[in-house]
């Protein structure tokens, strides 16, 4: 399900809920194979119906979602899956706007609010092995702990791929 989440601001970005005008974007920016073999649950190709039915959101999984706007387009998504003790956390930006310390950004704002708002001590992610930008940016969040793993990929296709799999705790607020 992907209720409603409040609206996120820093310093380039603003973070707010996906609605369905965000869908032709999503389309346009998830159809490039570079950004979707990086992720896990993304097909290619990737179809205005897919960008639609991911709005609409899973009833059976808790998420916390954000459309990533730069001067008021959308140009990613990032977001929080509720898998009990903790949450598992992921991204994807439109390759035009790599490289730009965007992803860091807007994962330090939706990582501040995870620990203020959400009651888990904990979140994950995992990453391709082939994928460093994106274990630099878990990295730069302050995540730590790898361990190997393996994932899937729609985009990729059949089989299992190497992964780092990541951690962050809550972080204790400084003894008085
Ligand atoms: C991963 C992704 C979100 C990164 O977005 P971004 O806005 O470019 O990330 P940032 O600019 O905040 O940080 C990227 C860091 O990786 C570094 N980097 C980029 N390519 C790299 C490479 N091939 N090897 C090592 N580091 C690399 C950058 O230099 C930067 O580090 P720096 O700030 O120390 O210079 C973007 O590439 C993307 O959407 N990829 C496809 C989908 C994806 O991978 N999603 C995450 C799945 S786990």
């Amino acid at each position: 399900m992907t209720p409603p989440t409040p609206t996120l601001v820093t310093r380039r970005l603003v973070l707010s809920s996906p609605v369905m005008g965000d869908a032709p974007a999503f389309a346009r920016w998830l159809g490039d194979f570079e950004v979707a073999r990086m992720t896990a649950v993304i097909p290619h190709p990737y179809t205005l119906a897919d960008a639609e039915a991911y709005i609409r959101g899973d009833p059976s999984r808790r998420v916390h979602n954000w459309t990533i706007r730069l001067d008021g387009e959308p140009i990613g998504v990032i977001g929080l899956v509720e898998k009990p003790p903790k949450l598992v956390f992921g991204y994807w930006l439109a390759r035009p706007f790599w490289g730009r310390g965007l992803a860091t950004e807007a994962g330090r704002a939706v990582l501040d609010h995870a620990f203020a708002a959400l009651p888990f001590p904990e979140i994950s992610a995992c990453v391709f092995k082939d994928n460093p930008a994106s274990l630099k940016v878990l990295e730069k969040l302050g995540f730590s702990d790898n361990f190997d793993c393996t994932g899937g990929s729609l985009a990729r296709g059949e089989g299992q791929w190497p992964t780092w799999n990541v951690s962050l705790r809550r972080p204790t607020p400084p003894t008085p």
